[in-house]
């Protein structure tokens, strides 16, 4: 993979920049700018050499269809800020700009274009969607390893028709997960909970022979307990998992990983609610799971206290609403007690989960802590992702 660190002549080129400024939002207000802020020294890197810098990104789930509420706005307001400078947010019609519309102003050297995914064309790796995207620069950077396990038009196709380089943030993630995963000691635990169910569980699948503990809280850990035939009232939950779940546990057996899954579990009547704890036969229809209970939170603990490795995507319950934060603060803590000892290594990652944790002030008592949820999964599998396949 070439460098863009290593790139001496990008004076007045256009670089299309592909990041990942999928950040948490609540109203239009980014709650963790976390993948904002890891991504700035690329972009002073590029002005300092005298590029234009045509930024791409996604944000959320529009599914091809243009979602005001998913806009970019925030995102350039937060970057203009941060760094000072004046960045146009181009609403129009991505397939409609074309590379005499941008930098027509001398002084002009940032612009972003309106969110990727209003457009069905970039979810489908489509050709001509890449190309033009292409079309409207001289180099292409991925400094967006968070979202490099999704084959679309901005990541993976788009390589085809422009010189293509890896970002300083892309690079410096995959050399640290390169390093953990060559140097890991076992017994290794990993805990994967948040909401992205379909993403995640084909995941598991394939990790169940690498690691010794799998730990499912969150959404997928609500699919687990319905197979299990418990009541899981208005949780969310993912259709026609049932397959994949025997799947799981057949696996683990076979290759000697324990699954473990709430013992038991914290509802709420709606999301903004109050908590209530609750034995697993006990959750109504009208209730919805939101957090696990203390009884689990005592059989992680345990877990973490015997192993030497922790890998963490995606928070146990919706700790946006405090009363449904204590598995995931709880968690937190017994890792942080490990790490202070030494005793653990400890990597989390994620969107979701890196703002639980910069929400309460423990970022820094873990040894690795990646933007990249999906990917770092997937990167764990063993696979090539398809956005680094593409710069290779
Ligand atoms: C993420 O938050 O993991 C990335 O931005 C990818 O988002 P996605 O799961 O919607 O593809
Ligand atoms: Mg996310």
């Amino acid at each position: 993979m070439r460098s863009i660190k290593d790139e001496t002549n990008l004076n007045q080129k256009k670089v299309l920049l592909r990041l990942d400024l999928n950040v948490p939002l609540d109203n239009g207000k980014i709650t963790d700018t976390t993948r904002i802020d890891k991504i700035l020294p690329t972009i002073k890197f590029l002005l300092k050499s005298g590029a234009k810098i045509i930024i791409l990104s996604h944000v959320g789930r529009p599914k091809g269809k243009v979602v005001n509420e998913l806009s970019l706005k925030p995102i350039c307001e937060d970057l203009k800020n941060k760094l000072n400078e004046n960045i146009k947010l181009i609403s129009k019609n991505i397939k409609e700009v074309k590379s005499t519309d941008l930098f027509n102003d001398y002084d002009e050297k940032i612009v972003i274009l309106e969110n990727l995914r209003f457009y069905e064309e970039e979810e489908k790796n489509d050709n001509d969607f890449a190309k033009h995207l292409a079309s409207l620069a001289d180099v292409y950077v991925n400094d967006a390893f968070s979202c490099s396990h999704r084959a679309h038009a901005s990541i993976s196709k788009i390589t085809k028709f422009v010189p293509s380089y890896g970002g300083l943030q892309l690079n410096l993630e995959i050399n640290a997960l390169t390093k953990i995963t060559s140097e890991i000691q076992r017994p290794i635990t990993c805990i994967i909970g948040g909401s992205k169910i379909s993403s995640k569980i084909n995941v598991i699948k394939n990790l169940i022979s690498k690691f010794d503990n799998i730990i499912i809280v969150g959404g997928m850990a609500n699919n687990i307990l319905k197979y299990k035939g418990y009541e899981i009232g208005k949780s969310i939950q993912e259709n026609d998992c049932n397959e994949v779940i025997e799947e799981i546990f057949h696996l683990s057996k076979k290759e000697n990983c324990k699954i473990i899954y709430p013992e038991d579990v914290t509802i709420g009547k709606d999301l903004n609610g109050s908590s209530e704890i609750k034995e697993l036969d006990n959750v109504s229809k009208d209730e919805l799971i939101l957090d696990i209970g203390p009884k689990t939170i005592k059989a992680i603990n345990l877990l973490i206290e015997e192993s030497s490795t922790i890998l963490w995507n995606g928070p146990a319950g919706y700790f946006e609403n405090p009363n449904f934060a204590k598995g995931s603060i709880e968690i937190t803590k017994k890792i942080i007690e490990k790490n202070k000892n030494n005793t653990i290594y400890s990597v989390a990652g994620g969107g979701d989960t890196v703002s639980l944790l910069n929400n309460i002030g423990a970022t820094d008592n873990f040894n690795f802590v990646s933007t990249a949820g999906g990917a770092f999964l997937e990167y764990l599998e063993g696979k090539e992702l398809p956005g680094i396949k593409a710069l290779n």
